[in-house]
């Protein structure tokens, strides 16, 4: 099985940590917090808030071997790293802050995962969560319609990577059923200009299509994203820079 690539995914790091540090912005700091950062990837964002808010305990959870990797050189005083599949995990204490960004999309049944995650909460505790919302985008809605030409399909077997997030408004409704109505849930464009649609590529690759690389194998993937680079250019032109206008969704809330 192919596991994330560290390298792939830093590509495109400063686009990437953006909408973390939105996020941590609406986080409110208090003294000696527990926090656990859900899909910390390769760590060195989970260092940033363990000492932005000069956090007591923050432990980083990935479910990927060579992310976690990386993260093992940021550890120190209070900030550590396990390796866990979120769906599965649960911290030992209640937390302060439970923090995720651009991860839980790849868990499914957003209404039972955030119920699990506010039920980690102390008293006071916050969530935090952002998750990409462009499953319309264009650039996404090729990835499934090429890996359904029948040379891929047996291989994929009908799967498709459709990120399972829910309406903005759902999420709001959803942390008030949960108690907690002290809340932000906003939408964000994240707009990447990047040099041609070929870059939109790399983005995907170090993120959507790692899912699709395990399932075709290496050749069948090289053959794979020929076919996708040709129907993007197909569809967007060889348009020099490429904005590519990214939605997000960020929520904070407590009680
Ligand atoms: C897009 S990266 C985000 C990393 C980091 N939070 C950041 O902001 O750069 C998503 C991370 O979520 C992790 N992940 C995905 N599904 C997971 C699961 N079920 N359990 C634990 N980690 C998971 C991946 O291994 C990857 O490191």
């Amino acid at each position: 099985m192919a596991d994330w690539n560290p390298a792939q995914y830093e590509r495109f790091k400063d686009e990437r940590s953006r909408p973390f540090h939105d996020l941590l912005a609406l986080v409110e700091p208090r003294a000696l917090m527990h926090c656990v950062d859900l899909g910390c990837g390769t760590g060195e964002l989970t260092r940033h808030l363990h000492q932005h808010l000069s956090a007591r305990t923050t432990l980083g959870v990935d479910s990927s071997p060579a992310m976690l990797q990386k993260a093992a050189a940021h550890a120190g005083p209070g900030l550590s790293f396990a390796q866990a599949d979120i769906a599965a995990w649960a911290p030992e204490t209640p937390q302060d802050l439970v923090f995720s960004n651009a991860a839980l999309h790849w868990l499914n049944d957003h209404e039972a995962l955030l119920a699990r995650l506010a039920g980690w909460l102390a008293p006071g505790g916050q969530l935090a969560v952002q998750v990409p919302s462009n499953n319309d985008h264009i650039a996404h809605q090729l990835t499934h319609r090429v890996a359904a030409r029948p040379e891929f399909a047996d291989a994929m077997r009908g799967y498709a990577r459709v990120w399972p997030v829910l309406a903005i408004e759902q999420y709001s409704v959803l942390l008030h059923r949960l108690g907690l109505t002290r809340q932000v849930v906003r939408m964000q464009v994240y707009l990447h200009v990047m040099e041609s649609p070929d870059a939109v590529i790399e983005w995907v690759k170090g993120t959507l299509l790692t899912d699709y690389e395990k399932r075709l194998g290496p050749a069948l993937f090289a053959a794979y994203l020929r076919q996708y680079r040709d129907a993007l250019h197909a569809e967007l032109g060889d348009v020099r820079p490429y904005p590519y206008a990214f939605k997000r969704v960020l929520m904070w809330a407590t009680r």
